[in-house]
């Protein structure tokens, strides 16, 4: 019996005193598989980073991608209390994203915070610049296996994201949306009235704050 309670495969404990490498810090008891990959600037920023809250878990090869952070003033990634980001997921800061308290990311999912543009010369994309989007995952929400998040979306409070499905829009607290791209099913039993949505008002703020300071 391991001391996890005979759960095998959980990440081992970094101290949030001494964060693995890349990692700008790390709350307490959090685990971060030893395949778990970053793409980053080495000179660190310091208000922006790559920055894990408590009992944060990053499962095996998850990558996390920001670029340089000092050449790119979008670049950050914060990952908030108990969050949960299951195998093989591709997490990108480079335009900003937040994972609020108790999301979780199912295997294979894709948070895209950042593209190319696509419209005029040169014919080769190579040779464009790159597009950034702020993207907000909200407090309790679940973003599904293989799922995508596109560049500038919120996804609201308590929301499910369809496994597989492509998310192009801002999703409100409450609704279960799915497919490509991804549309309203139905809002979860119990949060049909305005007790997640009521707290709207509060997420839109929240968000042109946290957009006006970066
Ligand atoms: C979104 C989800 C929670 C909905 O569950 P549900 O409410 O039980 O939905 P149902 O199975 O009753 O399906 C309702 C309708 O939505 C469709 N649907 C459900 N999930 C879908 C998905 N991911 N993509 C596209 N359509 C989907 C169904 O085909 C059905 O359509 P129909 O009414 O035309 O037949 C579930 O389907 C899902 O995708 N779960 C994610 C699983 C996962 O990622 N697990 C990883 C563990 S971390």
């Amino acid at each position: 019996m391991s001391k996890d309670g005979g759960l095998q495969g959980l990440p081992k404990i970094w101290s949030h005193e001494n964060p693995p490498p890349g990692f700008d810090s790390v709350g307490q008891g959090v685990r971060i598989a030893s395949t778990v990959t970053i793409f980053r600037g080495s000179e660190p920023h310091p208000k922006r980073g790559i920055r894990l809250g408590d009992n944060v878990v990053l499962f095996d090869r998850v990558r996390l991608v920001m670029g340089d952070l000092i050449v790119n003033s979008q670049a950050d990634l914060i990952i908030e209390n108990n969050v949960m980001v299951n195998a093989g997921a591709y997490l990108s800061g480079e335009g900003g994203l937040i994972l609020e308290e108790e999301v979780l990311v199912g295997p294979g999912a894709k948070i895209l915070s950042a593209g190319h543009e696509i419209d005029g010369p040169p014919v080769s994309i190579f040779g464009h610049s790159l597009t950034y989007g702020r993207i907000c995952i909200q407090y309790g929400a679940w973003i599904g296996a293989g799922a995508i998040v596109r560049e500038g979306v919120t996804v609201g409070r308590g929301t499910v994201v369809g496994a597989g499905s492509v998310v192009t829009r801002d999703v409100p607290p409450g609704a279960i949306v799915v497919g490509n791209p991804a549309r309203f099913l139905r809002w979860r039993k119990g949060f049909e009235s305005t007790e997640l949505r009521g707290q709207g008002w509060w997420n839109r703020l929240k968000s042109l704050i946290l957009k006006a300071v970066h």
